[in-house]
């Protein structure tokens, strides 16, 4: 018999409050009877109290009561436990309140004296709202929960995005350093069969006309000059075969501190006269490197002289070398006018140049070199500070090129 009266929603915690201790009792055996869990309070205090510890789902809550009246404790339930609904009970014939009372987040209201059957009714439904509601709630939050996982995946996305587009741009430039590269190497092979060989032989007329003109100052001037300018276009096309040279040259075990001594004892003459000091760092117990030994040289001769041309009105050269987890690390900074942003990208490009008399080589041929030992090489660099050159190789390398 009990089952056909028990609420659907048996087990819910209401709370009862009147400072009538009657409707508290007949109210509480009502609910207790449909198998609601009921809890009582006899003023608006002792309310806030029980619904603070017990967190009722519903509080049946009289209007006018001592100590703290209805309304105020209903505008407290509301603010401070939004999961408690609350049905109110008023006095009859006080619609005005009622409307106030429902506007203040009262959930429905019950005029006294009431008939059992209606105030089951309403607590039913109530507690039916109160159902839907914070599912709905539930959804809301959950929604929201979404919607910010999938911001911060959009965000995750566009920063993939744009990490790829660089990566691709890298590679596309790299890609065009590699074609010009190519591309040079069957030129300047050709050209440089066929140029050295004329050009050797100018050289050669040129130095047996110097010896008939010992004594004609003037013309031997000429001379000179002829012989200084086939040199230059030799040593361009050396540099050119450099750039672009794709055979594996002998490799054999080689020390990076002994040519690093030797590049800068080279470079001591130009240091002095142009009044560039110099700091040099070796690590202790440097490994040797599997390597062509021209090849390093070639590395270090390119990065210090495009330091020393950088401060030909003086500056400071700083050479490092050091391990760095597996791989040695050269670097190479000066004080000298240091290279615009945008030509950052452009410097190891063959051909680049910002010199009246430079070929854009020394840089391209750092980086084939670098490459063909797997390494990396880096540039940074402030417009009137300096720049410097960090050169990674790794430790271990194959016999064969
Ligand atoms: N240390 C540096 N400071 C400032 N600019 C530099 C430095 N090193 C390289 N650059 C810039 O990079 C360009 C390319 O250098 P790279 O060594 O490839 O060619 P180059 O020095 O111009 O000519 P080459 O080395 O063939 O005689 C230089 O012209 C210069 O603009
Ligand atoms: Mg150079």
């Amino acid at each position: 018999m009990l089952k056909e009266h028990t609420s659907q929603f048996a087990g819910e915690k209401i709370l009862v409050v009147d400072d009538e201790e009657v409707i508290v009792e007949l109210t509480a055996l009502l609910l207790r009877s449909r198998g609601f869990e009921v809890l009582a309070a006899h003023n608006g205090e002792q309310c806030l109290e029980l619904v603070k510890m017990e967190r009722p789902s519903l509080v049946l809550l009289d209007y006018m009561m001592p100590v703290m009246d209805g309304e105020t404790a209903l505008k407290k339930i509301v603010q401070h436990y939004p999961d408690t609904y609350v049905i109110m009970f008023t006095g009859k014939g006080s619609e005005e309140v009622a409307v106030r009372l429902m506007k203040s987040g009262a959930a429905d209201y019950l005029q006294k004296p009431f008939v059992n059957s209606s105030l089951l009714e309403r607590v039913d439904s109530v507690l039916q709202l109160r159902q839907v509601e914070l599912s709905n709630r539930d959804l809301l939050h959950e929604k929201e929960l979404l919607q910010q996982e999938i911001e911060a995946w959009n965000l995750h996305l566009e920063r993939r995005v744009e990490e790829k587009s660089q990566e691709l741009e890298l590679a596309h430039r790299e890609i065009l350093q590699a074609e010009k590269l190519a591309a040079l190497g069957h030129i300047s092979a050709g050209m440089a069969h066929e140029i050295r060989n004329p050009l050797n032989a100018i050289n050669l007329f040129a130095q047996i006309l110097s010896g008939a003109y010992s004594d004609d100052l003037e013309n031997i001037s000429y001379i000179k000059k002829i012989i200084e300018e086939v040199e230059r276009v030799d040593s361009i096309l050396i540099k050119m075969l450099a750039a672009s040279r794709g055979t594996a040259a002998p490799r054999s075990e080689v020390r990076f501190e002994q040519i690093a001594r030797r590049v800068l004892a080279d470079s001591e003459v130009v240091c002095r006269s142009q009044r560039v000091t110099v700091e040099c760092l070796i690590e202790e117990g440097l490994p040797t490197i599997i390597a062509d030994p021209t090849e390093i040289e070639q590395i270090f001769t390119n990065l210090v002289t495009n330091a020393l041309f950088e401060m030909q009105a003086g500056g400071h050269l700083g050479l490092r070398l050091t391990m760095d987890e597996g791989f040695i690390q050269l670097v190479v900074s000066d004080t000298g006018r240091g290279i615009p942003k945008e030509h950052l990208n452009q410097i190891f490009d063959p051909f680049f140049t910002t010199k009246e008399k430079g070929t854009g080589f020394g840089l391209s041929v750092v980086l084939r070199i670098v490459r063909g030992y797997s390494g990396l090489i880096r540039a940074e660099s402030d417009v009137g500070l300096g720049t410097t050159f960090s050169v990674k190789i790794p430790v271990r390398q194959e016999m064969a090129a």
